[in-house]
């Protein structure tokens, strides 16, 4: 479906109209083009609050990409940022500024207390304005429960409701601002996370906080197949969002088993062989999916590296309304059938080392839904999942959610248009996202390097006004 509203307003005719009438002015956002497109370019600059741990991992992570790096100098609360490495030049924060920035990062993990928050302050105060169009802001700081005195945990914590709060002042430049939370020793556990938070890939990810745990070092990928000789499972792939998480891994690489009920197998047909892959037909309801796909997977791969359970129905009414049929529906699709798969796979051994599980939640599951008390409680239930699961997974796998928001899909066409446009434009970005959006996403879970991301719930919603 495709954003009309954004087509016009980004004519001349069209900004003038917006402009006069106070409307929003969304901008096209900057998406991947290519794969082996450099994952950022342009100036940007990084900064560190004295003591920062992370910032030579910043270094070297942009060294490596086609970024003229610069390292903030001159306030004292940023003495660390020369630790970006022998690539970056000094840049002064206290002359004049000529730069346009397509990312501002920091790492604030040296953070002590509340006094030291002023480093965010001097880093962002005279660059925030130099931020480019569809630009990045990125913030690193320690998770807080991982401080053990609370006047550090209060430090880190206000990174959130800081980053939070640039998001929303950026966002109308298609820009974006995220913050990863490190636990202590995990810098080289952050250059996967790096990588996506300040590419095109995350167009549409902003106001999050992802948490980086230690892990064992990732074995080193190819930037442009990173997923090569992994076998995803994809559900719901016929179509949607499903369709696109299909595409998205098998670009990168990964072979891919789409899986779609018996009547969608024409549509999942042409999808498997546009990326050759194979289409499994499959309810996943049924008593005997579970062993059915196990069965699949351990005949035809002997294994999985990637679990990704997208398929999703919604069934609304209001509670008192609701036929019984409606609530059972909701809840075995989109909760208990991703449990029962997971438990098969896990149990004969086919998830593979450095394997990855990724549940689709939604902002309902969130922040709750006008008539849809079974989808919600369904899709804050994957939260529940994902969390618990989280603390059993071993051999480097890991499991996340993604919580898309507004995303164009046949799901939200079929809205009732108020409802629709509400839902594109109530976001920081003022506009929906695209299913490419939510697969990108999901591809930053898969990714080799991405061993520490475990138990994270990343929305994909332009950050989204609802929920928290
Ligand atoms: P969609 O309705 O276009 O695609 C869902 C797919 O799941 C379809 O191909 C369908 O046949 C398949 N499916 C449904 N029940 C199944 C079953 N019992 N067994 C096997 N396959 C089954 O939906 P869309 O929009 O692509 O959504 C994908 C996921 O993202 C869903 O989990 C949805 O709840 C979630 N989501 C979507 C949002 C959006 O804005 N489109 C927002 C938030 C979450």
């Amino acid at each position: 479906m495709s954003d009309r509203y954004l087509k016009f307003v980004n004519t001349p005719v069209g900004k003038t109209t917006a402009q006069t009438l106070g409307l929003p002015q969304p901008l096209p956002l900057k998406r991947l083009k290519r794969n082996d497109q450099p994952f950022i370019e342009g100036d940007v600059l990084v900064g560190a609050a004295a003591g920062g741990k992370a910032i030579s991992m910043i270094g070297s992570t942009l060294g490596a990409s086609a970024a003229r790096l610069w390292h903030a100098e001159d306030p004292a609360t940023l003495e660390d940022s020369a630790k970006a490495g022998n690539k970056s030049q000094p840049l002064s924060l206290a002359g004049e500024i000529n730069e346009k920035f397509s990312a501002l990062v920091l790492d604030a993990t040296g953070l002590n207390d509340t006094t030291d928050l002023r480093a965010v302050y001097d880093f962002y105060h005279p660059t925030i304005r130099r931020l480019a169009t569809c630009g990045r802001v990125l913030v690193i700081g320690q998770d807080p429960s991982t401080c053990r005195a609370p006047a550090k945990a209060a430090a880190h914590r206000a990174l959130e409701g800081f980053t939070r709060a640039v998001g929303k002042e950026v966002g109308k430049k298609g820009a974006t601002a995220n913050l990863l939370y490190m636990a202590p020793g995990a810098e080289k556990q952050l250059d996967s996370s790096i990588r996506f938070f300040l590419s095109p890939r995350s167009a549409y990810v902003s106001g999050q906080v992802a948490r980086i745990g230690k892990s064992s070092e990732a074995p080193a990928a190819n930037p442009v197949a990173p997923l090569a000789g992994k076998v995803a499972l994809v559900t719901g792939a016929s179509r949607g969002i499903g369709e696109s998480i299909a595409e998205t891994l098998a670009r990168d690489g990964a072979t891919v088993i789409g899986l779609d009920i018996p009547q969608a197998m024409e549509s999942l047909q042409k999808v498997t062989d546009r990326i050759k892959g194979k289409a499994l037909a499959c309810d996943i309801t049924g008593k005997n999916a579970p062993k059915e796909i196990a069965d699949f997977i351990g005949k035809n791969f002997g294994g999985v590296d990637f679990v990704i359970h997208n398929a999703g129905i919604t069934r609304d009414k209001t509670l008192g309304k609701m036929p019984e049929h409606f609530w059972d529906m909701a809840i075995a699709v989109n909760l208990t059938a991703e449990e029962l798969i997971d438990e098969e796979l896990m149990h004969r051994e086919l998830l593979n080392d450095n394997g990855r599980i990724v549940c689709i939640s939604s902002i309902s599951g969130i922040a709750g839904n006008f008539g849809q008390t079974n989808y919600s409680a369904a899709k804050s239930g994957v939260i529940g999942y994902v969390e618990a699961m989280a603390k059993q997974m071993k051999g480097n796998t890991t499991i996340n959610a993604i919580a898309p928001g507004f995303i164009e899909t046949q799901m939200t066409a079929a809205m009732p248009l108020t409802i629709r446009e509400a839902g594109r434009r109530m976001n920081s970005l003022s506009q929906g996202g695209l299913p490419l959006d939510v697969a990108e996403a999901i591809a930053w879970y898969c990714n080799p390097g991405s061993n520490g991301v475990n138990g994270n719930v990343v929305r994909v919603c332009g950050q989204s006004l609802i929920g928290k």
